[in-house]
């Protein structure tokens, strides 16, 4: 099965897509990650890529359709996919659902998750990623056992730099002009739902996990 997960920054994309594609057999692919890494590893891609993460702006649309369509279509993705964070903007539709045609493949769930902005600030403000590993915590609602320090495997705690206020505030209101769209042209389509995430994770998920059933 092929999804595509949507919404604002911090409503827990990531969170949920990483247990649904592990239940569902089906690899998460998800776009932050996916630009984090090349940043990380110095590629021109990641170098472009860099300035507008950490000033909270999309990345151009050339740059991220080129990765997207260099995962999709590997081989790890053959028993399917989940998408996190591709599209977001209606271009970025357009341009996915031209390179499934190409590729003889479709999306058969589309998922659109809410939560109220005071929510997302605070999950965004709090959350905590392995730099060894990438296993998310949050200081408040899911804190390691030790401080810094991951559950998994003991690597260290960072907050993202896109995760600092200012940085937070400009994501909000690139997501309220370029990806909110995202859910005129989406909610005709079969397969689409919405659901309300801001509730406790497995609250979430069985929401999450029952509209993907269909
Ligand atoms: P990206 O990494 O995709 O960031 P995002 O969409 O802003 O989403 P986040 O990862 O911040 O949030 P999430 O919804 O995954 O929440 P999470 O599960 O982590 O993108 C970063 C940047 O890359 C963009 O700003 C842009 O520059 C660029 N980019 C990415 N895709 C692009 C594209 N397609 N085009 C152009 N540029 C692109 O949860 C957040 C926190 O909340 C965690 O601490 C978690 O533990 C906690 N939490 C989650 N759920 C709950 C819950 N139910 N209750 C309590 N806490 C919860």
């Amino acid at each position: 099965m092929n999804i595509v997960l949507f919404g604002p920054p911090g409503v827990g994309k990531g969170t949920q897509g990483i247990q649904l594609s592990e239940a569902l057999g089906i690899v998460q692919i998800a776009m932050g990650d996916l630009l984090r890494a090349a940043v990380k590893d110095g590629t021109v891609l990641g170098i472009k890529a860099k300035s507008f993460m950490d000033a909270g702006k999309l990345v151009p649309d050339n740059v991220v359709i080129g990765m997207i369509e260099e995962r999709i279509t590997a081989a790890d993705a053959e028993a399917g996919f989940l998408l996190d964070g591709f599209p977001r903007n209606v271009a970025q539709a357009e341009a996915l659902a031209l390179m499934l045609d190409e590729h003889g493949l479709k999306i058969e769930r589309v998922v659109f998750m809410s939560a109220p902005e005071s929510m997302l600030l605070e999950r965004l403000s709090g959350r905590l990623i392995c730099k060894a590993c990438g296993f998310g915590f949050h200081r408040h609602y899911s804190p390691p056992r030790e401080e810094g320090c991951c559950d998994q495997c003991s690597g260290e705690l960072y907050q993202r730099d896109d995760d600092r206020e200012e940085v937070i505030v400009q994501r909000l209101s690139v997501y309220q002009e370029q990806t909110q769209p995202l859910l005129d042209y989406y909610s005709n389509s079969n397969g689409f739902s919405k659901i309300d995430a801001a509730g406790e994770v497995q609250d979430v998920y069985k929401k999450l996990e029952k509209v993907v059933q269909g």
